[in-house]
């Protein structure tokens, strides 16, 4: 268990989970490093697959405790969480609504029985998700991952269509379970040792970061949508790990029309984008596109894991032509995570967090295209909402960025082909204090990274 000696990180009169950081030792303090060490013992290898690589506990820390903005690491170091469990934690840590919902339905019921018999919270879940989407009468496979729902979203494309084929994107990532994994175009490593194992019915088109790439993307899904055997057309409205990329404002709309024609089913993946992360409740909505299957995660549990496969009656119709219940898991409709993610989507739409998520990464962005303007190794600002990404000259940089921030209590990640993007996914409520903050830190670090 973590010491419970951890000495509270200093008040400064902010209120609770909006501080600012306060690193007493630099991370990794002894603390972290002494976890860390435990955990290279034990966990398999994952995180660090390039070749050669050591497993470097100095670039890691452990997370003690965590609350709105704020993550404590075992230390006592307190960190701004731009991270924010990969943007999953829309309204921050401990949030008191899906906190309150969580805790009582604690006290009432876990879960029901998956598929057979389901919870009251299970159904009303359903119905807020279906709520979602943007016409009514919308039904919901409810799901545990982001991976999860595509996999769902996948067999209920080709339940319909009866092709096995797939358009993606490239830079896209939707997951990594085998039906998803062989639709990501996010790195070629990810699939590459698993290939034997994949639908090799895919056809990747690249995706357009501005109006000049755009044609030449619309030629290709044209052309690979020509052969026929395309049942599922699955993108991100915006890129997320690929580098917070929000393309031109004609891309959907013009995929959409393409896949109609060709009969395909127009798969859009708001696992990353939806529930106000982008700047509306869904990024297919700003542009008008009503997806035939739309995909939520992340976000929707508020921290817990459960996603959806969401589509019209019509769509959804196709499942009962399968013998049987072909598709369905234990944990299925969980009642801890259906309470919580219920309480999520009322307290996004109570705060109105997709309009002040536009609002604020607006004024954010250009903070930062003022502060970083001309700052070494700087490309540009890119994203929408709060899905920002800062697009250095290198992965390299990338790295040493992220890991210079952490020094100065800002936890951010890295997106992009090769890790170049930081990638700002903080919860949608956060203030706008503390995005200030970030702004001069990381001017800072870029000239710091500049004179070492
Ligand atoms: C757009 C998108 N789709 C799907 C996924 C997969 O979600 P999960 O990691 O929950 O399986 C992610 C995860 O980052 C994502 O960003």
């Amino acid at each position: 268990m973590p010491p419970s000696t951890i000495p509270p990180p200093m008040e400064t009169g902010a209120s609770p989970g909006a501080e600012p950081p306060l690193i007493r030792l630099v991370p990794p303090g002894p603390m972290s490093r002494d976890w860390l060490s435990r955990l290279q013992r034990t966990e398999c290898p994952i995180c660090f697959a390039t070749p050669g690589d050591e497993p470097e506990p100095e670039l890691s820390i452990v997370y003690s405790a965590a609350h709105g903005c704020n993550v404590i690491d075992l230390d006592g170091n307190r960190y701004v969480d731009l991270a924010a469990g990969f943007g999953a934690f829309l309204l921050g840590h401990l949030a008191q609504r899906p906190s309150r919902a969580l805790d009582q339905q604690s006290h009432r019921l876990w879960a029901g029985l998956g598929d057979l018999y389901p919870s009251d919270a299970k159904i009303a879940m359903l119905e807020l998700v279906a709520g979602l989407y943007p016409k009514p009468g919308a039904r919901v496979l409810l799901c545990q991952s982001g991976s999860d729902a595509i996999t769902a979203a996948l067999k209920t494309a080709v339940l319909n269509t009866g092709r096995p084929g797939i358009l993606a994107f490239r830079g896209a990532y939707h997951g990594l379970g085998y039906g998803p994994l062989a639709a990501c175009g996010y790195k070629s490593s990810f699939r590459d040792p698993f290939l034997a194992q994949l639908n090799p019915h895919v056809a990747f088109a690249p995706y357009p970061a501005d109006q000049k790439e755009l044609s030449a993307s619309l030629d290709a899904a044209r052309s690979a949508l020509a052969a026929g055997s395309i049942g599922a057309v699955v993108v991100e409205p915006v890129l997320g790990r690929g580098g917070c990329v929000d393309p031109p404002a004609s891309f959907l709309p013009l995929v959409a029309e393409l896949a109609e024609e060709a009969g395909a089913l127009l798969i859009a993946d708001e696992i990353w984008t939806g529930l106000g992360r982008c700047g509306a409740m869904l990024a297919c909505s700003r542009v008008g596109v009503v997806p035939d299957i739309l995909c939520l995660g992340k976000g929707l549990g508020g921290g817990l894991p459960i996603s959806a496969c969401v589509a019209p009656d019509n769509i959804m119709q196709a499942w009962k032509r399968t013998v049987g219940v072909v598709h369905t898991s234990t944990f299925q409709g969980n009642a801890l995570a259906c309470s919580t993610g219920a309480a999520v989507i009322e307290a996004v739409r109570a705060g109105n967090l997709a309009e002040r998520a536009d609002e604020v990464g607006r004024d954010f962005m250009d903070r930062l295209r003022d502060a970083l303007h001309g700052a070494p190794g700087f490309r540009k600002v890119t994203g929408t909402g709060l899905m920002v990404g800062i697009a250095l000259q290198s992965g390299a940089l990338g790295a040493a960025a992220c890991r210079n921030l952490l020094g100065r209590g800002y936890i951010v990640v890295t997106g992009g082909a090769q890790g170049e993007v930081l990638t700002i996914t903080p919860p949608l409520t956060i203030g706008e204090d503390l995005l200030e903050g970030f702004v001069q830190a990381m001017a800072d670090s870029l000239e710091a990274l500049a004179r070492a």
